[in-house]
């Protein structure tokens, strides 16, 4: 095939193609919000949501030397999460995440990864005067905030979108570097609308752990 040369990524030997692949878009995202956000090495990045994106971030993260804070629904990921490389672990089915945060120091960047307008605006309150929201997430609901929300500092909430070749081959150098690899699973074609289902069930993460 022919195509243009600056929309193209190279796959090191160290990396397979499959494991490229969630790297070209849940790793690209994930990856291109830590590295453009507010918050530099030994400050607090939360990810909310440890699904398909929030794995990879939470890696990201703590490779990348951020002091590194999961929030998620219910303690059943909070082994993984820490396997991953999380300090901290905030179960928002018990607590409320931005109560939880306000009394953390260097609280910096939330990445939101829960598709959920009603999660991710949780999280609002929890910001500091320095405090930015990257929100990640598609979900098409509208967000709960207030003209305040926006008083708290330039850059409080931005969304970041998956793309661009450059970008990429910057999250597949880092991974390579770092040994940062998505959980994946692989199924012959015939059982491709297996595969899916799976994909689309939310307990993914806790069948695969
Ligand atoms: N911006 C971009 O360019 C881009 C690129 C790729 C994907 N996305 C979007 O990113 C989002 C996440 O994708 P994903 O592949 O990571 O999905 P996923 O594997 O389903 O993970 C999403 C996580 O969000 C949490 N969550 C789900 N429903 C929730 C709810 N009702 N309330 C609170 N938390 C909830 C869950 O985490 P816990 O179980 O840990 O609570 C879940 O594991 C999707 O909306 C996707 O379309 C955006």
């Amino acid at each position: 095939m022919i195509a243009y040369v600056d929309s193209l990524s190279s796959i090191p030997n160290e990396i397979s193609v499959m494991e490229a692949a969630s790297l070209m878009c849940a790793g690209k995202t994930t990856f291109s919000a830590i590295k453009n956000c507010k918050a530099r090495p030994g400050d607090l990045v939360a990810i909310q949501g440890i699904g398909g994106l929030g794995h990879l971030a939470v890696q990201f993260e703590s490779k990348a030397g951020f002091l590194t804070l999961a929030i998620s629904r219910g303690n059943n990921k909070e082994a993984l999460a820490r396997e991953l490389g999380a300090h901290h672990y905030i179960d928002s089915a018990e607590e409320d995440p931005s109560e939880a945060l306000q009394g953390l120091d260097g609280n910096k960047v939330y990445l939101a990864t829960a598709p959920n307008a009603k999660a991710v605006s949780s999280l609002i309150n929890g910001l500091g005067q320095d405090g930015e929201l990257i929100i990640v997430t598609t979900s098409s609901y509208s967000l709960e905030l207030s003209a305040m929300d926006f008083m708290k500092g330039p850059g409080t909430v931005k969304g970041t979108l998956t793309g661009g070749a450059e970008e990429i081959q910057a999250t597949i150098n880092f991974s390579v570097l770092t040994d940062t690899r998505p959980m994946i699973e692989s199924y012959p074609l015939d059982r491709a609308s297996e595969a899916y289902d799976k994909m689309k069930s939310p307990s993914l993460i806790s069948v695969l752990y």
